[in-house]
């Protein structure tokens, strides 16, 4: 099959089309490098150090025997996506290109338009892309489970619910409640490609992920070879910013009361269910709703898992709570339900606590290389203020 993937160089992009090379797709990538340049933005970089796009490229050539082809450019440009569709004429577009930080969309009002702009207008212009080159074209976006916030219901793994209002009943859009600027731009595009799939029939899958953790996968065999791996207090996730805190020797930050849950998965997990999802893909005119992540954990839980496995290590980790930069519950009800991927066979192959030492010892020869950091982990993007010193 052949596959195009929309942000190829980012930390999910690069891992899926090693992945997808393995099983034999033809792989062409996107990207503008976008996140590179935001993350210097913010005086940051990959704790693991990454090689340019056209190195990358040769490297999986040369360990693994990979072809990949790459266009680089920005999908918020209509001609440019359109005419890489054209090209290529893909079957399936796997859609990664977006301002991924909730942080850095709550910067100031340049960040928040900025990431509204993106992510909102790259989508749509894939959707208008599509329908003019092939509109059978299977497109596998990336949602995001943030776009729920936290609700008090049990997350169905559907489109739409069925409710009762002053005694009359519809069919209405899951209700979401998103808590950044950048998890709105998600749930913006959620509802632009249910219009699409409504008028035009489109065939897409459409991916509510949790966050997602870890440097390795199958093909990840070699330093060449590494994906991204962010940890500073804009662009890194929790489990990653923890395992580097514990590198450094400085406690691990848990933000608030640390009651805080999200379903976590790892990039193995990760790219081998997106594998699937391509694989078996929505019937066509189908908009497929799959919710993505293998376990429910707290930040309090993540703290402890890290600790103990930073043990193993040798280090010996403290865990601080710090007042939460952000405006979220720590104490509420979750939980997502998940049929699509066990239907397609989908079985998770690792737990946080199994990969946590390794993601320690991926970072320990990096040390020298993070301290240079260090300022960087500390919260200060408040979500209370409009606008954040840089
Ligand atoms: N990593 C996670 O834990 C996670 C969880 C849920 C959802 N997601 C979503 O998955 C997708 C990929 O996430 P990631 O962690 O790999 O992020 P990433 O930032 O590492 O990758 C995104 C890539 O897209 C590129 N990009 C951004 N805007 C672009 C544009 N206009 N034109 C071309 N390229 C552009 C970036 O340069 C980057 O390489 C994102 O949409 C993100 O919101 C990620």
């Amino acid at each position: 099959m052949k596959v195009m993937i929309l942000g190829a160089d980012g930390y999910l992009g690069w891992a899926l089309s090693l992945r997808l090379m393995a099983r034999g797709h033809d792989v062409v990538g996107v990207d503008n490098f976008a996140t590179r340049k935001s993350v210097a933005e913010v005086g940051s970089d990959s704790a693991i150090p990454i090689l340019g796009m056209e190195d990358r490229i040769k490297a999986a050539k040369d360990i693994h025997g990979f072809k990949m082809r790459f266009h680089e450019g920005d999908v918020t440009r209509y001609e440019f996506i359109h005419k890489a569709l054209k090209e290529e004429k893909p079957d399936t577009v796997v859609h990664f290109a977006e301002q991924r930080s909730a942080p850095y969309s709550m910067i100031n009002a340049q960040h928040a338009a900025y990431t509204m702009q993106n992510n909102i207008v790259g989508t749509i212009n894939l959707i208008y892309a599509m329908m003019d080159v092939n509109p059978s074209m299977h497109v596998v976006k990336m949602a995001t489970m943030g776009e729920y916030g936290t609700p008090n219901f049990d997350i169905p793994e559907s489109a739409f619910v069925e409710v009762e209002i002053n005694g009359k009943k519809d069919r209405i859009t899951t209700p979401k409640f998103a808590g950044s600027w950048y998890h709105w731009t998600k749930v913006h595009d959620t509802n632009n490609l249910l219009l699409a799939n409504k008028i035009w029939k489109t065939t897409v899958t459409n991916i509510f992920q949790g966050p997602v953790y870890g440097t390795r996968t199958k093909e990840i065999t070699d330093e060449k070879l590494h994906t991204r791996c962010d940890f500073d207090e804009v662009w890194g996730t929790v489990v990653n910013r923890f395992a580097v805190e514990a590198v450094l020797g400085i406690p691990l930050t848990a933000y608030g009361a640390g009651g805080q849950i999200r379903g976590y998965l790892s990039l193995e997990d990760s790219v081998d269910a997106l594998s699937l999802l391509i694989e078996n893909p929505a019937q066509k005119g189908e908009h497929r709703t799959v919710n993505q992540f293998v376990e429910l954990l707290s930040i309090n839980e993540i703290a402890e898992i890290v600790k103990k496995a930073a043990k193993k290590e040798g280090i010996d980790a403290k865990i601080d709570h710090i007042e939460n930069p952000r405006v979220e519950a720590d104490k509420h009800y979750y939980n997502p339900e998940v049929k699509v991927l066990p239907g397609l066979g989908f079985r998770p192959k690792l737990k946080m606590s199994d990969l946590a030492a390794q993601l320690i010892a991926d970072l320990l020869p990096y040390k020298a290389r993070i301290e240079k950091f260090r300022d960087r982990i500390m919260p200060h993007t408040r979500w209370t203020r409009t606008e954040n010193a840089r």
